[in-house]
């Protein structure tokens, strides 16, 4: 039996040497050298990830002290305000080691904006078991803290689990946005859950619902992993991003389901390393890049990996999207192994991003985009361009390379549209992508005409 079982382990071990050093060499048949580097940077991160984590979260075992929400006065009937019962329960947890910051289930606390703030005592535990509701009335919102909700900041090694339910309340502060209604001013509104300046932060098994604007971002972060984690808002909520990643490093998404009115997981400026898999993803805008370089601004974002992901009735799948007149630079992006079920535009670079009512006007200065791996994508498209390459005419995408694609329309008409956009395929790649030129002369054709009506058609994009 055990000899058995060896030598299958072995037959397989040698299948995948074989099946390795098969694809090696059809690799290096037509692919760059950068790509081994990018290759080996998403094992290696992935490994250092799994290898990092266990140690920072360890001493699982030792006695716990519980501090209880309900120790501290707080009512859980959703109708009295808890705040100051969850900073007082927060002061205690924080000092104690070894402590359990504990949201009971079953019970309903109503909590205005929050900063929960390290540093804290080694082994903490947020367990967050029954609901966290915030007040409904933007007009009573705390003015101190207009962006924030539930925020935590300054921790390390810290783990928020439990089960329960973040939810926004945020009804009142969609129909003020001034997205929904243009006669509305146009305000800030709180992110639901915040992880700021923290590292070794794991968050697990919660629902963050219908968010005042963005449900959780992870800011000025390192080594933080977010697993089984659910976020939910109706898909005509303005601007509710799922999760947002802004300039922090070394950050796994796994397991997540999210579905918002607004991009599932975006990533914005100064976030290198960040890897997503097993993202089940709609509605919303699906999962972006960006948008970076608004104001002519810097931006510096390096190797993103999707791993697995279902996409289903996005306004997007796969994008990356930069304002005009932006610096800086996206690189080593690797999308792969995604299904899309009715996308609009399943594989977009936009660098005509124009979010505003005023129309953008073309600048020189981009955010320049290379090296970035679209392989096994598959399943349909909305819109007639599956494919969309929309790049500066004076920064040109380079090095964007397709590796078994099959997205289809349902008329057939599945096109892949390209502005200067340098790059190459390899295997099964439909619609075609000959647009993709490795030449060093990128076309840019700018506009293109609609072959049915023979107007022409801008590639500038606005959402408003
Ligand atoms: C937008 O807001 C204005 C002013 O509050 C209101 O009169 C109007 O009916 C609203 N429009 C819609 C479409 O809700
Ligand atoms: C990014 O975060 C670091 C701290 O991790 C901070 O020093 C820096 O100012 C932040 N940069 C931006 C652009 O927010
Ligand atoms: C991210 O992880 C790598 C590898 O563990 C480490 O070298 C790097 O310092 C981390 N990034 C930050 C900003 O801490
Ligand atoms: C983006 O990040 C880079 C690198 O940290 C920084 O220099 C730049 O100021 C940031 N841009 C903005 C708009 O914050
Ligand atoms: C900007 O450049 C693009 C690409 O060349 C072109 O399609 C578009 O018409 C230009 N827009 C403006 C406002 O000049
Ligand atoms: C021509 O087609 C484009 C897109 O395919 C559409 O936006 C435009 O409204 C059409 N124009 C006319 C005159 O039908």
């Amino acid at each position: 039996m055990r000899k058995g079982a060896f030598s299958t382990i072995r037959f397989v071990v040698f299948l995948l040497l074989v099946l390795l050093t098969h694809v090696s060499e059809v690799m290096s048949a037509s692919v760059p050298s950068w790509w081994e580097e990018m290759e080996i940077w998403g094992d290696e991160a992935a490994m250092e990830l799994e290898l990092d984590f266990p140690t920072m979260w360890m001493s699982q075992r030792a006695a716990r002290i519980p501090v209880n929400v309900d120790s501290f006065g707080a009512a859980g009937d959703g109708v009295t305000d808890d705040t100051q019962a969850f900073l007082n329960a927060w002061d205690k947890a924080c000092s104690l080691k070894n402590a359990v910051f504990l949201v009971p289930e079953q019970r309903h606390y109503l909590v205005n904006a929050a900063r929960f703030r390290g540093p804290c005592e080694s082994n903490l535990i947020v367990q967050i078991s029954g609901t966290i509701v915030a007040p409904d009335e933007p007009n009573g919102w705390d003015p101190k803290n207009p962006r924030i909700w539930i925020y935590f900041s300054k921790l390390k090694g810290v783990r928020i689990q439990g089960g329960g339910v973040i939810d926004g309340s945020g009804s009142k502060w969609w129909a003020s946005s001034c997205k929904i209604n243009k006669t509305n001013p146009c305000r800030e509104a709180p992110t639901a859950l915040t992880i700021d300046a923290s590292s070794g932060v794991r968050v697990q098994d919660l629902t963050i619902q219908s968010a005042q604007q963005m449900h959780f971002t992870i800011y000025r972060s390192d080594a933080i992993k977010v697993t089984d984690v659910r976020v939910q808002s109706p898909r005509d909520s303005p601007n509710t991003d799922g999760i947002h990643i802004s300039n922090s490093s070394n950050v796994t998404i796994q397991n997540v389901q999210i579905g918002t009115g607004d991009d599932c997981i975006s990533i914005a400026n100064a976030s290198y390393n960040i890897k997503m898999k097993n993202i089940d993803c709609g509605p919303g805008h699906g999962i972006s890049i960006g948008s970076l370089g608004k104001d002519n601004s810097l931006a510096v974002v390096t190797g993103i990996v999707v791993d697995t992901a279902t996409l289903t009735d996005t306004t997007n799948g796969l994008r990356i999207k930069t304002w005009q007149g932006g610096s800086g630079y996206v690189r080593a992006v690797r999308f792969e192994n995604v299904k899309m079920n009715a996308v609009a535009n399943p594989i977009i670079i936009d660098q005509f991003y124009c979010d505003s009512p005023i129309t953008c006007k073309n600048q020189t200065s981009a955010v320049k985009i290379s090296q970035v791996l679209y392989k096994n994508i598959r399943g349909t498209s909305k819109s007639r361009d599956a494919m969309k390459f929309a790049c500066s005419d004076t920064v040109p995408c380079s090095n964007i390379v397709l590796n078994n694609i099959n997205l289809e329309r349902e008329d057939g008409s599945a096109e892949t549209f390209c502005n200067c956009a340098m790059g190459f395929d390899y295997g099964f790649v439909k619609p075609a992508a000959d647009c993709l030129r490795n030449d060093g002369k990128s076309a840019c054709d700018g506009t293109r005409v609609d072959s049915q009506n023979q107007t022409l058609i801008p590639i500038l994009h606005t959402e408003l």
